[in-house]
């Protein structure tokens, strides 16, 4: 994409990334990402956050059309992660004279990653630095999503630059804004971006929402994903339900399954959910990569976890869920939970153990040997109907 001017004199320049398979070579990117990086033009040129090493040649492509780019005289550095750092040695080689932003705890990570020592300039919660006729100050929200992260504030037209806040999966198809798409295509990504990049950080992402809430904040221009242009809380407003982990009322049903025995009674369940009236998505942890699993674990109030005893414990895939579960601090589930065996249980106990330790609401619990006789689907069909009336009650640990 070109160059979009977002508000007078400020630019988005930034990439999409159409080709990498895994984001930090872990998270599938079947849509892509996109790197935003936004420059600010005053008498003195500030370029916000950069892009992945790779894509830096398509940054300095789209700067180029704006301002030659041996003009930028600051080099903004809201979060060290390489996706928005990468290009950092490369702009520097253009834009000598360049000074380097960043907070105090950056400047490590900037020598480091890329022998940066010289040329940078620390700065602290509320600092200002004028362009002239454009202002930005600065303003540290630490863990949102590394520790020197920090949000940068363009004074004159309202514009924060939050960087990983509010950001979302998926390449920019065409438009910027989101209020040029429809955002029901586009919000399944952002909540999986959510999950796996930032969740574990939801109390760090609740106190930067509440220390941004004190800025006139009229543009959000995060570094992945669309622009809020027009209502910019509603972003805020989702960043904040899924920090909160609230949880819609409905359920995910998340099952392993070697020989379809624990599949017929993952249908049994989602029938009983079905029956309390919410809605549900059943979800096999062998075939659909952890990534969407653990963002419809966050999506739903409801979590249902079936497993066969395999190696005396779960079955890899779904414990493999849970210890990331446990990792990202998800809380306020109600959990059920469903395990089959062909000669001695343990799933089901350690599933249950693990529910415990992590605080869950633990509505029930269903075992069987074998192949799953009538009774045992009736069982399961009364296990996912308590816990979708459990979630539509709002019922929460
Ligand atoms: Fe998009 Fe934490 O970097």
């Amino acid at each position: 994409m070109n160059p979009i001017e977002i508000r007078p004199g400020i630019f988005w320049v930034g990439v999409n990334d159409r080709t990498t398979d895994l984001f930090e070579g872990l998270w599938p990117l079947p849509h892509g990402v996109s790197y935003n990086s936004y420059l600010v033009v005053g008498k003195k040129v500030a370029l916000v956050d950069s892009v992945k090493g790779p894509f830096g040649e398509g940054l300095l492509r789209n700067v180029a059309q704006v301002v030659p780019p041996d003009r930028i005289d600051y080099l903004v550095v809201n979060h060290m992660e390489p996706d928005h750092s990468g290009a950092l040695p490369l702009l520097r080689r253009v834009a000598p004279r360049a000074e380097v932003v960043a907070t105090k705890a950056a400047l490590p990570m900037l020598a480091s990653f890329y022998g940066i020592r010289d040329g940078v300039r620390a700065v602290g919660d509320g600092d200002r630095l004028d362009l002239g006729g454009k202002v930005l100050s600065f303003h540290p929200i630490p863990f949102v999503h590394w520790p020197e992260t920090m949000a940068t504030f363009e004074e004159t037209e309202g514009v924060l630059f939050p960087c990983d806040a509010f950001g979302g999966f998926r390449a920019l198809d065409g438009a910027l804004f989101a209020d040029e798409v429809d955002f029901s295509l586009y919000e399944d990504e952002v909540l999986r971006y959510f999950s796996n990049i930032v969740g574990m950080q939801s109390a760090a992402v609740l106190r930067a929402i509440e220390k941004l809430n004190g800025l006139p904040v009229e543009v959000i221009a995060p570094s992945h994903g669309l622009v809020w242009r027009k209502d910019p809380g509603r972003i805020v407003e989702l960043y904040a339900r899924w920090a909160r982990m609230e949880g819609d009322p409905g359920v995910a049903i998340v099952y392993g399954s070697m020989y379809g025995e624990t599949l017929a009674m993952a249908e049994a369940v989602a029938h009983g959910v079905r029956e309390a009236g919410v809605p549900v998505r059943v979800l096999d942890a062998g075939r659909v990569p952890t990534s969407f699993l653990l963002r419809d674990a966050w999506r739903y109030r409801g979590l249902i976890l079936g497993s066969p005893t395999y190696d005396t414990g779960v079955f890899p895939p779904v414990e493999h869920l849970v210890r990331l579960l446990e990792r990202k601090r998800l809380k306020n589930r109600s959990v059920g939970l469903f395990g089959s065996h062909g000669w001695a249980g343990g799933a089901l106990r350690k599933l249950g153990e693990k529910a415990a330790e992590l605080g869950w609401d633990l509505v029930g619990e269903v075992g069987f040997a074998g192949a799953p006789t009538a009774e045992d689907l009736a069982r399961g069909r009364e296990l996912g109907r308590a816990v979708g009336e459990r979630v539509a009650e709002g019922v929460r640990t």
